[in-house]
């Protein structure tokens, strides 16, 4: 059985484009592979946060990835920074990461861009995330399209670390959704929905109520000519909707384009709200069940558990290949 290994950062309340882009695929692999989910607290703190809202963004997405339908059974769900091998193969990963290939990611650029007092471990962070991914031995990492670049760096250190020392990271493969890979703003259709966005109307958040996310869709920025057809470049804000239409519904983006012949942007904006709200109730009404719930905090000691034991087991490994530590002499 392949294994899976994917994280999400817990710096804010979830969007939809974080649902439809990664937690919606890892909802149908969890049955046919070894999965791990993570809650990637150590990432988040590349940039500050404030601790309370850290600790409750933690706990919720825990309880968004259980309502979505992870199931504890099937997949292993923990917090990254309860599994200390993470930080200890990260900082191993740094020592195989060149300046110049993490100066390279755009994601860096971006968050740094303009600012003053940028962290180290913002400039770092691609070395940890392979380290969430190597730990497990991970065949392939389910991801919206805008962790490509961080996947082929993994790929990269790992392939290093092997060819240096000895064969022993599996190198992963990316997944990415044919649709939704990339769900862009609400406001700015040629910019990616973010949950870091100051403009709340420009996302959808995973816990926004049925009234706010028609509002949201209602005002979502469009363009004048009045037909619902998909072009990315022309039509950026009816694509997006388009896009999101048909990830929540599984309709595919042609036969709602057929759909929609003649009908205005009006109704068409109607029908998308509900779309969306009738994938988020359900999983609104599990996550109020969960959150306060001792089963979550249970699920999570074991996730780490189990975590810790394959992670400790690779980090070893890799200890061992580079030589750090000692050996007994008898
Ligand atoms: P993060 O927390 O920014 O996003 C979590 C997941 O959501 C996807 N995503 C989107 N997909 C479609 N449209 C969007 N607008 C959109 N915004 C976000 C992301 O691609 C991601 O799959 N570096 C990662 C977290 C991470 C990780 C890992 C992922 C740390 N270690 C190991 C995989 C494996 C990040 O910042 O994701």
């Amino acid at each position: 059985m392949k294994t899976i290994f994917s994280g999400i950062q817990p710096s804010g309340t979830l969007t939809l484009g974080n649902y439809l882009g990664a937690m919606k695929q890892f909802v149908t692999l969890q049955d046919d592979h070894q999965c791990y989910f993570c809650i990637v607290d150590e990432h988040a703190i590349t940039v500050p946060q404030d601790r309370l809202k850290l600790r409750n963004n933690i706990r919720s997405l825990a309880a968004l990835y259980l309502a979505a339908g992870i199931d504890p059974h099937k997949s292993t769900l923990f917090i990254q920074s309860e599994v200390s091998a993470h930080t200890q193969l990260g900082w191993i990963l740094q020592s195989q990461s060149y300046i110049g290939e993490l100066e390279r990611m755009t994601q860096f650029k971006e968050k740094s861009d303009g600012k003053a007092a940028v962290s180290a471990a913002l400039f770092t962070y691609p070395s940890l995330m392979a380290a969430d991914i190597l730990l497990y031995q991970t065949d392939i990492v389910p991801v919206g399209e805008d962790q490509t670049q961080h996947l082929e760096l993994t790929r990269d250190v790992a392939q290093r670390f092997n060819n240096r020392y000895n064969d022993i990271f599996t190198i992963p493969e990316i997944k990415i959704p044919k649709v939704g890979a990339r769900i862009m703003s609400l406001q700015e259709p040629t910019k990616k929905m973010s949950k870091s966005d100051e403009n709340e109307k420009g996302f959808i958040s995973m816990l926004d109520e049925p009234k706010k996310i028609e509002k949201k869709i209602k005002s979502a920025v469009t363009d004048s000519e009045g037909i619902v057809a998909f072009d990315k470049e022309k039509k950026p804000g009816i694509s997006n909707l388009l896009t999101i239409y048909s990830s929540c519904t599984g309709e595919s983006i042609k036969a709602l384009e057929k759909k929609y012949t003649g009908v205005g942007y009006g109704q068409f904006k109607q029908d998308v709200a509900n779309a969306v709200i009738q994938l988020l109730e359900p999983i609104q009404q599990r996550y109020h069940q969960l959150i306060d719930s001792d089963e979550l905090d249970l699920i999570l000691d074991q996730g780490a558990e189990k975590a810790s034991f394959t992670a400790n087991k690779m980090l070893q490994k890799a200890k061992k290949a580079m030589g750090l530590g000692r050996v007994r002499k008898k």
